[in-house]
Formats: C-alpha cells, sequence, structure tokens
C-alpha cells in the first residue's frame, strides 16, 4: 500500500507534519489518537485511567488491522507508543512508507512541558521519564522506518521538504 506513516515520539512533531504535507500532497491524514478517541467517545487519559495502557494498545492494534483492509492513499501519523508491538510494526510496513520524526530528549521536553494531555509523561520527573522511554523504545521506531528524519533544530517546511523527496522517490 502506498500511505506515508509518520512515527515518532511523544512531541515529535507527527500530527502536525501529518496535517501540513496533506495540504502540501493533496492526501487525506489519519491521526490514530484523535481515530481512537472518537470511537471510544472519551480521551486516551480517561482509557489509560479506567481501563489501563494495554487495553489503549489493544485499540491502537484493532485500529491498524482495520486501516490495513481499507483502501486509499492517505497520510497516517500513529501515536508514540504504537511501534512498540511487533504486529503493529509488521502492519505499517504494510500500510506503506513509513517515516521516523527523530527528535533528542531535549527537543521533546521542550515541545511537551506545558502538556496534560499525555498520561505517560505526567509524573514528577517528565524530563528523566522522556530520557528513559527514549532510549528503550528509538531501536523499535528505527527497526519500523523506512527513513529516519532527524528533525531537531529544523522547521517543519524543511523537514516536509525532506519527507517530499523521498514520496516522490527522489531521496
Ligand atoms: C503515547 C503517545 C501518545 C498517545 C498516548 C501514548 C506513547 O501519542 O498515543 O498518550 O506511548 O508514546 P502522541 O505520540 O501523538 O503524543
Amino acid at each position: 500500500m502506498n500511505n506515508v506513516i509518520l512515527i515518532g515520539f511523544m512531541g515529535s512533531g507527527k500530527t502536525t507534519v501529518g496535517l501540513r504535507l496533506s495540504y502540501r500532497l493533496r492526501r487525506a491524514v489519519i491521526d490514530t489518537d484523535k481515530e481512537i478517541e472518537k470511537e471510544e467517545k472519551r480521551t486516551i487519559s480517561e482509557m489509560f485511567a479506567r481501563d489501563g495502557e494495554e487495553y489503549f494498545r489493544d485499540r491502537e492494534t484493532a485500529f491498524l488491522r482495520k486501516l490495513s483492509e481499507s483502501t486509499g492513499i492517505r497520510i497516517i501519523s500513529v501515536g508514540g507508543g504504537l511501534p512498540l508491538r511487533e504486529e503493529n510494526r509488521k502492519l505499517l510496513h504494510e500500510l506503506g512508507q513509513v517515516f521516523y520524526l527523530k527528535a533528542s530528549a531535549e527537543t521533546i521536553y521542550e515541545r511537551v512541558k506545558h502538556d496534560t494531555t499525555r498520561p505517560l509523561l505526567q509524573g514528577d520527573n517528565p524530563q528523566e521519564k522522556i530520557r528513559s522511554l527514549l532510549a528503550l523504545r528509538d531501536s523499535c521506531y528505527a527497526e519500523a522506518a523506512d527513513v529516519t528524519i532527524d528533525v531537531n533544530g529544523k522547521s517543519f517546511e524543511q523537514i516536509l521538504d525532506e519527507i517530499e523527496q523521498y514520496v516522490n522517490g527522489a531521496g
């Protein structure tokens, strides 16, 4: 399938890049977090609090399976934890070209420090949590990706230009 898929840690810019890319490429964009919230009629924080993280992870896998049975060429930005499951990584590959938006712990902290919607970062020491989670996840993201885009210090326009080159086959 020919979708463009954006993966990466929370705050790496997937949602914004997805939206802007959809204007540039004139393709619809889908955000797995938002779709799951719509289906469940509640926020991710509520899902984590009531039913636990595993429940949300199962919803992510179910949503990906559904996407892989549908047609259309889209941009799909996925929640930061979704590529951790092997089955999900396989499904992502089947869905299209996977881009890892790779950001440092410092870049991420600057972007998410005022955010209250991400349950995994609501503890006492979000900086340390980001560092340790990123260290655990980086290899998974790299394994899931066809292309890694270093986003540190880059404008959205630069990031979009890089992705577009690969989508057009010139990268
Ligand atoms: C998560 C990332 C979030 C969301 C949930 C869990 C994660 O998505 O799916 O809070 O485990 O990294 P974003 O990456 O879009 O913030």
